[in-house]
């Protein structure tokens, strides 16, 4: 080969695919979480707060695809009503995070085109964000052929934010530490809810300083789930979701409730539409209301449309971040 081919097919080279190993096309889905008990605790010396909390991965979803690139870059896009306009593209993203935490763990250079399709709401309490990160481990682990072992991505992901573990494992989850830690519950039964998101969204940090506002003599040990994880563990298949609605909870909601005081018209409004019982979702805004079952939350959504908001249907638990194609 003469030195202007070997210059052309690197040219080449360097905008398509690097090498066998990565010339794939992977996409991977994660889930949002609704967290059904969020208990808090004073905060710690780091600043964080200690949870304990049980997640419920609920089927809205985000699609990571990476592209074999030898130059990374990052696009976010919506996958049907999700507004992406303040969604960062830049380092501070916890999929632009993610990307470069496992490129470095392996002592690689970031490369590949990232493209997601956001379809869980943005800024919402919902860990769109952290689904986000949790896809972009698994995929570029398939994109760079790193078969990472799970413990591995489990604790790449701690690092990049306290619901990104949660993201990975999917299912129903009981969250500890920062809600980093966490541990598969089994539950077959389904739940089904209808998901309202708000046009603006709430900053998590602000909703934890609200917090300790409110709650100065917050004791440190975080609000106990055990009542929730002891009626999970004796469900049945198709347990009573009324049972259930009495033992949401969620620690952060007056907070929420006190940035955002329209939510609360909000709340009232699912239950008298006939959902079983309205919950903030984590740190909010967006409000999730569980139903009886699928043709309730159909009924509810319908009558939370006809009253101009925008409405989500959505049952769980779900697969945590799962590769959907691989071309
Ligand atoms: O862990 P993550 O980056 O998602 O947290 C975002 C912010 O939420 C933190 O910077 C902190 O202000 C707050 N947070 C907290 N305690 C937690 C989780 C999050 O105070 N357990």
């Amino acid at each position: 080969m003469t030195r202007e081919e070997a210059g052309r097919l690197s040219r080449l080279l360097r905008q398509g695919p690097i090498s066998d190993f990565e010339a794939r096309v992977v996409t991977v889905r994660a889930a949002a979480k609704i967290n059904l008990h969020l208990g808090v605790g004073a905060p710690r010396g780091d600043g964080f707060h200690p949870l304990d909390t049980i997640y419920l991965a609920v089927s809205l979803y985000d699609d990571v695809t990476v592209l074999p690139r030898r130059a990374y870059s990052l696009l976010v896009e919506s996958a049907g009503t999700v507004d992406v306009t303040s969604v960062p593209v830049d380092d501070s993203n916890l999929a632009a995070v993610a990307a470069k935490a496992l490129a470095v763990f392996h002592g690689r250079r970031r490369t590949g085109g990232i493209e997601i399709a956001k379809g869980i709401p943005v800024a919402g309490g919902m860990a769109g964000g952290s689904a986000d990160a949790a896809a972009v481990l698994v995929a570029l682990d398939r994109l760079w052929d790193l078969q990472t072992p799970d413990d591995d991505l489990l604790a790449i992901a701690a690092e990049i934010g306290s619901d990104v573990p949660f993201a990975l494992v999917g299912g129903v989850g009981h969250g500890s530490g920062r809600g980093e830690q966490v541990e598969a519950l089994p539950v077959s039964a389904t739940f089904w809810w209808v998901v309202v998101p708000s046009a603006e969204g709430l900053s998590t940090p602000a909703v934890y300083r609200r917090f300790d506002e409110l709650h100065p003599d917050q004791p440190a040990e975080p609000t106990s789930s055990r009542a929730l994880r002891g009626w999970l563990s004796g469900a049945a298949d198709q347990p009573d979701p009324g049972e259930l609605a009495a033992l949401l909870h969620n620690d952060l909601q007056p907070a929420a409730l006190d940035l955002r005081p329209d939510l609360e018209d909000l709340l009232r409004l699912g239950t008298d539409a006939g959902a079983l019982q309205g919950l903030v979702s984590g740190s909010g805004p967006t409000c999730v209301f569980l139903c009886a079952d699928r043709g309730a939350a159909e009924a509810v959504a319908g009558e939370l449309s006809g009253a101009g908001r925008p409405v989500m249907i959505a049952h769980g638990p779900v697969a945590g971040a799962h590769l959907v194609s691989y071309d």
